[in-house]
């Protein structure tokens, strides 16, 4: 944090939430707070609230919330840096010189060089492509289709065959080996240090706020490897970023196009279709659909033909279910890959495969029959009972039975046996997820180094215990001799009960004060969210009271186990176990 919490909170209060957000959205008053058409998702009727007693806005229909910073971050594509200054000229607010801690200067500073090398590097491939030095590479662009305004628009460009020229360029701009040795630009050995890219077509990668992060460069022949990419460094995180997706976030048509190539993105969206995004190179991620779902409910996969493809397609499809994402899977036969189709039959066919796309669910189902050979009576009989296990995924009865029909109807499985199959595995059977999911999921456990389903249950439980307190403060009195905010222990939620806790004893709670703390989006709205929910409304006193009771038990016992795994102190052991005793007597009486 570059300026005094102090301060922030202060350009903060001295910027009204209504104020700020009635200069982008037009709001009407409704009791004590103020509704309008949410400016981050299309709708028709307003769901995006603002309230002035919490200082913080709401969007119900896309989960979007926040303060005053988080708004003009979003809304103005701004770093937290960035708004605070905005909102600091706009009180007239006087700043500081910034104030750095040693080793925040040094990280900040090898970001924002990083950053800038980067877009020296793109800058140099797109001058070289249109030099002559370049004219292979600007024909085999041309060759592929693309006009000169999608070359600049993609900001494509070439990377010589000399071994060191962009090295030296950008050494000549003053940048030190250390820092040019993070960009992953350049291979440094003994013999010297040299270009990674050659020969090659650039693509520059760029993050949702149109910085390029990193870079995708093709071969123009048949060469292997057909693409290299930069290698993750502190700039650029895979599993966090969509090719594409810094135009595709603007273009507001409700869905999202996933493809797998960087010249697919670019020729869809060359034929109007600017909803298109890329993964780089590797499997999809939930960090990826949930950068999705902050601009879209539905996602269409168009990825390539092959068996790769579908392989492809039918992990990504539980994983961003699971993200909440409704998912539709386009067929592009006979052709490979969007590129392919869109030059051979054109962007008017092409939307024609997109409003006949598969259902995901039935897409499934259509893989899982094609592995079967139902003249075998054996599988038959196998497939149907597959086909009913899946539709054990739907737990609304309504979505199930809709199903039922139309995989009955598809398949010409008699319906009566269908629905008794799928009552009967009903009673004995858990529902399995997709087997690709299975795999998927633990493996990007793994990989995040993120929570067993247990945890998430222990998250849910200091989540929902400080969206009490919030929505009902008479409840933190009740508590407060029980759980300290040192058994929050999961992030955010340390941090916030910590802050909440801190303001709960001083008889001031400011929720949006709170998210200052958080510097990214993500962060800020995920704890926005945690002051948005009437969990409470149309409980009864009764259900209240052991809800709560579950819930602190819940969270103290996590706390306490957390502890006892940590420990090193006696005394400390010994409070372990006085609380661990104390445990089964907690009795909250509301
Ligand atoms: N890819 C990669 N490294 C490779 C091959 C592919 O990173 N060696 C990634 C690239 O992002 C590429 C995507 O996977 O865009 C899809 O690869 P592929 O289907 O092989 O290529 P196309 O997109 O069809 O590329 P092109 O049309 O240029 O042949
Ligand atoms: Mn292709």
């Amino acid at each position: 944090m570059y300026y005094s919490d102090e301060l922030i909170e202060e350009i903060r209060s001295r910027n009204d939430i209504v104020d700020v957000v009635s200069s982008y959205v037009r709001l009407t008053k409704k009791g004590s707070t103020y509704f309008g058409l949410c400016p981050f998702h299309n709708e028709k009727s307003p769901s995006f609230s603002v309230t002035p007693s919490k200082q913080m806005y709401y969007c119900f229909g896309c989960g979007q919330g926040g303060n005053a910073f988080t708004f003009i971050m979003k809304h103005e594509n701004m770093t937290f840096t960035e708004a605070v200054k905005h909102l600091a000229e706009r009180a007239g607010v006087n700043l500081p010189e910034q104030e750095y801690s040693p080793e925040e200067k040094r990280r900040a500073d090898i970001r924002t060089q990083l950053l800038e090398i980067h877009k020296e590097a793109a800058l140099y491939f797109h001058r070289l492509l249109k030099s002559e030095k370049g004219t292979r590479a600007y024909e085999y662009l041309k060759e592929r289709g693309l006009s000169d305004d999608t070359i600049k628009h993609f900001g494509l460009g070439y990377s010589s065959n000399y071994g060191d020229d962009l090295y030296k360029y950008i050494k000549s701009k003053g940048y030190s080996d250390e820092v040019m040795k993070e960009s992953g630009l350049f291979s440094y050995s003994e013999k010297g240090v040299y270009d990674k890219f050659n020969n090659r077509v650039m693509f520059p990668i760029m993050d949702i706020n149109n910085k390029v992060i990193g870079f995708g460069g093709r071969v123009m022949g048949d060469a292997k490897p057909k693409y290299l990419n930069s290698p993750e460094t502190m700039l650029f995180d895979k599993s966090k970023n969509l090719y594409g997706m810094n135009i595709a976030r603007s273009s507001r048509n409700g869905y999202i196009l996933i493809c797998e190539g960087y010249m697919d993105v670019i020729a869809l969206h060359q034929a109007g279709f600017t909803n298109a995004v890329a993964s780089l190179g590797t499997a999809h991620t939930s960090r990826q659909a949930a950068l999705i779902k902050r601009y879209a409910n539905e996602v269409y996969l168009t990825f390539d033909s092959d068996g790769a493809g579908v392989m492809a397609a039918l992990r990504a499809i539980p994983m961003l279910k699971a993200s909440g994402l409704s998912v539709k899977v386009i067929d592009m036969k006979p052709y490979k890959d969007p590129d392919e189709f869109i030059k051979a039959l054109g962007a008017e066919e092409y939307q024609k495969r997109i409003d006949n796309a598969r259902n995901s669910f039935m897409y499934e189902i259509d893989k899982l029959k094609e592995e079967t050979d139902l003249n075998d009576p054996d599988l038959k009989a196998r497939f149907y009972n597959n086909v009913a296990k899946k539709l054990l995924e739907f737990s609304d009865e309504l979505e199930r039975n809709v199903y039922i029909d139309a995989v009955s109807e598809e398949y010409m499985i008699p319906k009566d046996s269908l629905i008794k199959t799928v009552n009967r595995l009903a009673l004995t059977y858990e529902p399995e997820k997709n087997k690709f999911q299975n795999e998927y999921s633990e493996q990007e456990r793994k990989q995040s180094g993120a929570k067993t389903p247990k945890d998430d249950g222990v998250r849910a439980a200091q989540k929902t215990l400080i969206t009490w307190l919030i929505d009902e403060p008479a409840l933190y009195n009740k508590i407060k001799g029980i759980i300290s905010h040192k058994d929050f222990i999961e992030p955010p939620f340390n941090m916030v009960a910590q802050l909440l806790f801190q303001q709960f004893e001083q008889g001031n709670v400011n929720p949006a004060s709170i998210i200052n703390r958080f510097e990214s989006e993500e962060e800020q709205s995920e704890v926005a969210s945690l002051f948005n929910k009437g969990l409470l409304e149309g409980m009864s006193l009764q259900e209240k009271e052991k809800a709560l009771n579950d819930t602190v038990v819940m969270v103290k016992k996590n706390s306490i186990d957390y502890r006892n795994k940590t420990v090193t102190d006696i005394a400390e052991l010994q409070n372990i176990m006085k609380e661990q005793n104390e445990l089964n007597r907690i009795r909250i009486v509301l």
